[in-house]
């Protein structure tokens, strides 16, 4: 175990623990946006920053990423931290404008407006802050890798491969959900599912219930679940409904 104080409090942690982690057990908030507990942290929308002090140098880092070590001294609230994750969520707002939960965090912040603008249009209109947490949970938690991170610099963007390949997508909406801009959006009409990226809008058809004939599921995530499960796909026949009525 190590020692570290945060807000002057003490604390012990494990040493494979980040300094979020701990805060968060001990019921400090450090506000995220691009961190879950089901996938990596990838540190990239540093609204996290916190302060840390390390034999006697202070300098700002991502809580997400930071790992704890012995006599650590971090601060969360002070003056220096509260003016640069302002001027953080000033970014965020530039960068993405059109998203309500970048704005509900920002106000929730203190921060109602931003002196920046996106240097270009097309990547201030996606609403995407390339967090990644989409291809993450994709590949990590999903197992499909069915999108990713594409190109470098200002062409970075989230992509399916050949950016309308849909091949490995299934439809799951596991993207749509974490994504914390709202820059992914899923809707289901009466027979199918339709899922819109920053780049691209693809639908899937949703399996009819061979019971009440409701239309229930993506048919792509119901034949994946059925090859990962080992099961056969007359398992997925009927709605959940008519399931827990047989
Ligand atoms: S689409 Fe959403 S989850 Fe994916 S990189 Fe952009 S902001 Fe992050
Ligand atoms: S939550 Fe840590 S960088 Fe986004």
């Amino acid at each position: 175990m190590v020692k570290l104080t945060i807000n002057g409090r003490e604390f012990q942690a494990e040493p494979c623990d980040t300094v979020l982690t701990v805060a968060t057990r001990g019921g400090i908030n450090i506000p995220t946006l691009c961190h879950s507990e089901s996938i990596h942290d990838y540190g990239a929308c540093r609204v996290c920053l916190v302060e840390v002090e390390r034999r006697g140098r202070k300098r700002l880092v991502t809580s997400c990423l930071y790992p704890v070590e012995e006599g650590l001294k971090v601060t969360t609230d002070s003056d220096k931290v509260k003016r640069v994750r302002s001027t953080v969520m000033e970014l965020l707002i530039a960068r993405c404008p059109e998203s309500i939960d970048v704005k509900e965090m920002a106000k929730k912040l203190g921060v109602t407006e931003s002196r920046f603008v996106a240097e270009d249009e097309k990547s201030s209109k996606d609403n995407c802050v390339l967090c990644g947490m989409c291809a993450r949970v994709c590949s990590e938690v999903v197992g499909a890798s069915a999108i990713s991170l594409v190109n470098r610099g200002t062409e970075r963007e989230v992509a399916l491969p050949f950016y309308d390949d849909t091949g490995a997508c299934i439809a799951c909406g596991s993207c749509a959900y974490i994504c914390p801009t709202g820059a992914i959006t899923l809707v289901d009409t009466a027979t199918k599912r339709i899922i819109s990226w920053p780049k691209g809008t693809a639908d899937f058809p949703l399996k009819a219930c061979t019971s009440c004939g409701i239309h229930f599921a993506p048919v792509k995530q119901l034949e994946y679940m059925a090859a990962t499960a080992h099961l056969s796909p007359s398992e997925f026949e009927l709605c959940p409904d008519c399931r827990k009525m047989e």
